[in-house]
C-alpha cells in the first residue's frame, strides 16, 4: 500500500542524544500522528562531560539497537511498545506511531505534577521484569548485541558512588561486581523520560539503545530512584512514594526474585548518579525543596545506606522519609 509521510519541525522534549519530531503518516486514505526519531553521527551537547565520550560516539549506532529490539517487541503480550511504521524508517531515522494520539503522556510529564494514575506503580513493574524476561529470551532476542560496553557504561552509571566511596573502595568494588555478575541483556534506561502512561496507568516503554549485559538486580532501583528524587523535590509527598515504590517493589519481586540488600545499594547509588550534581534532572521536579537542600538530602540517604549499613526496604523508606521534609 502506498503511503506518504510529511514531517513537521515541532519537536518533543525529553530525548538527550536524538531529535524526535512530530510528523504524518498518509496510508490509504487515512492519516495518523507518527514521530521521527534521528539520531545525530557525533552528538555534541553543552552538557556532556568527558565522561561521555563512549555514549556521543556510540549513539549511531545505539539509534539501530533500538530499533532492532523496539521491532522485536511488536506484538509482545506483556510489553507495551509504540508502533514501528517500517515502511519509512531507514539508517538513522526511527519513524512510530505517536504515543500522544494514543492517550498516552510521557510519564516524566505526569510524574513532575503528581498525577500518576495508581496502577502506574503496578504496571510500570510488569513492564519492566516482562522486558527483562523478553530480553532473557534467545528466541525474541536472537543476535541482538549490545553497542556499550557494559563496563564504561556502568562506571558512568556509579560514577557518583564511586566518589563517595573513596574511603571504602572494597564496597564499590563489591556494588560494580555485582551489576557485572550476569551476562544476559539489561535495560537501564528505566527513566520515566523513557515511558509513557494513559489514564488507566497502563505503562509503554521506548527507547532500548543503551541496553548492555549485566544484572537484572538494578532494574528496579533505575527507576524507582526517580520516584525517590520526585519526593524528595517535594513534587510528589511522602506517603505517596512509599505505596508507589512498595507497589512497585512486591510486583517486580512477584516476577524476578529481587535481592533486597542489592537493590537498597543501587537506589542510593542511582539517587546519587541523578542527584547529586543534578545533571540533566528535570527543574520541574523542586517543588517545595531548594536544590541545594535536595543533594544534600540525596547524600544523606546514601550516607544512611552505605555509613549505617541499611539493607532493607524498609529502611531505606524510612531514610527517605527523613529526607524528604
Ligand atoms: N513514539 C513516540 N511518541 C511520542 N513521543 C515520543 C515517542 N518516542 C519518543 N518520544 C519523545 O521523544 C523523546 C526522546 O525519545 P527517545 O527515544 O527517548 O530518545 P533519546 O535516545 O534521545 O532519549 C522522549 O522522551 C519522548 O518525549
Ligand atoms: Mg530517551
Amino acid at each position: 500500500m502506498k503511503s506518504k509521510l510529511k514531517i513537521s519541525d515541532v519537536q518533543k522534549d525529553g530525548g538527550v542524544v536524538s531529535d524526535v519530531v512530530e510528523a504524518q503518516l498518509e496510508q490509504g486514505g487515512e492519516t495518523q500522528d507518527v514521530v521521527v526519531k534521528r539520531t545525530r553521527k557525533n552528538v555534541e551537547a553543552p552538557h556532556f562531560s568527558y565522561a561521555d565520550t563512549a555514549l556521543r560516539k556510540a549513539a549511531a549506532r545505539t539509534h539501530l539497537l533500538d530499533r532492532t529490539i523496539l521491532d522485536r517487541l511488536q506484538n509482545h503480550p506483556t510489553v507495551l511498545v509504540p508502533r514501528l511504521h517500517s515502511a519509512h524508517s531507514r539508517g538513522l531515522q526511527t519513524v512510530m506511531t505517536d504515543f500522544n494520539s494514543q492517550g498516552f503522556r510521557l510519564m516524566q510529564d505526569m510524574l513532575v505534577t503528581n498525577q500518576l494514575p495508581p496502577k502506574t506503580a503496578v504496571n510500570a513493574a510488569r513492564t519492566l521484569a516482562a522486558l527483562q524476561l523478553a530480553l532473557r529470551d534467545k528466541s525474541i532476542m536472537a543476535k541482538v548485541k549490545p553497542i556499550e560496553n557494559s563496563v564504561t557504561q556502568i562506571r558512568e552509571r556509579l560514577a557518583e558512588a564511586h566518589i563517595l566511596l573513596y574511603g571504602h573502595l572494597e564496597v564499590y568494588r563489591e556494588l560494580e561486581a555485582k551489576l557485572l555478575s550476569e551476562k544476559g541483556l539489561l535495560y537501564t534506561d528505566g527513566h520515566p523520560k523513557n515511558m509513557a502512561v494513559n489514564d488507566k496507568g497502563d505503562v509503554m516503554v521506548f527507547d532500548f539503545g543503551r541496553v548492555i549485559t549485566g544484572s537484572e538486580q538494578y532494574v528496579p532501583a533505575n527507576f524507582l530512584a526517580h520516584i525517590g528524587l520526585a519526593c524528595i523535590g517535594g513534587v510528589m509527598p511522602y506517603d505517596v512514594a512509599q505505596n508507589f515504590i512498595t507497589d512497585f517493589y512486591v510486583t517486580f519481586n512477584g516476577i524476578i526474585p529481587i535481592e533486597e540488600k542489592w537493590f537498597v545499594r543501587f537506589f542510593a547509588a542511582e539517587l546519587v548518579h541523578r542527584g547529586l550534581a543534578m545533571r540533566w534532572v528535570d527543574p520541574r521536579l523542586f517543588k517545595s525543596a531548594r536544590e541545594s537542600s535536595a543533594k544534600l538530602a540525596v547524600y544523606s540517604v546514601f550516607l544512611d545506606v552505605f555509613d549505617r549499613d541499611y539493607t532493607t526496604l524498609n529502611q531505606l523508606l524510612g531514610s527517605l522519609k527523613n529526607n524528604s521534609k
